[in-house]
């Protein structure tokens, strides 16, 4: 991996999650050209906005709530968005699909992580359904987020190989390792292209 001092600017980003967190922290912890301005989360008991505080990283929770719609809880995002420069945003386990507003304020700015092989289980369980479905391989899946759920164009796949006495989590834990490496591993390329 090139190091930081090769590229002479840091990028900066928006994590948004849901949930652990482990892919934040991946990101965070990798030796990327980037500067995480902002995560955004939809919980406001997610573990990733522990792992946000570790990393001195701030965090706006906007949660889905009864008589605000999409549109206005994006609109509030964009504004912190805008606020703190970010150019970039990269989902990270964030469990709800980007609408117009957000869309087409990032166009081709937008990059997600999926664990499987795209178009192959898209969706929430792309582990169980992959799992249940026995099929030899699945694996890990970088892509451009567009209106879809998990149908943009894909920018990199790693495939895992499902052994035949594996359960769901050891499955499951082959994904992550994967994911931790590949999504570092994406963002340096693209940002090295100039690309984002
Ligand atoms: C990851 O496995 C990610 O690929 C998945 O959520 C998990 C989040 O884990 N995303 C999707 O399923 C998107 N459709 P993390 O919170 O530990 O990073």
């Amino acid at each position: 991996m090139a190091q930081q001092s090769t590229l002479n600017k840091n990028l900066p980003v928006a994590i948004f999650a849901s949930g652990n967190g482990t892919n934040f922290e991946a990101i965070a912890k990798a030796d990327l050209p980037i500067d995480i301005k902002l995560l955004i989360c939809d919980h406001h008991d997610a573990y990733v906005l522990t792992r946000a505080a570790k990393f001195g990283v701030p965090a706006l929770i906007v949660e889905a709530k009864k008589g605000i719609t999409k549109q206005q809880r994006e609109s509030i995002m964009l504004t912190h968005l805008r606020a703190a420069g970010v150019q970039a945003i990269f989902l990270a386990g964030y469990m709800r699909i980007i609408g117009p507003t957000l869309l087409d304020a990032y166009p081709k700015k937008i990059i997600n992580i999926h664990p499987a092989l795209l178009p192959n289980f898209p969706g929430l369980h792309g582990i169980e359904d992959a799992y249940a479905a026995e099929v030899p391989e699945t694996g890990v899946t970088i892509h451009y987020i567009d209106s879809g759920v998990d149908t943009g164009q894909i920018i990199a796949q790693q495939a895992v190989v499902r052994k035949p006495d594996d359960s769901i989590d050891d499955l499951a834990t082959r994904i992550h390792d994967v994911e931790h490496q590949l999504y570092p591993n994406t963002i340096l390329d693209l940002i090295k292209k100039g690309v984002l």
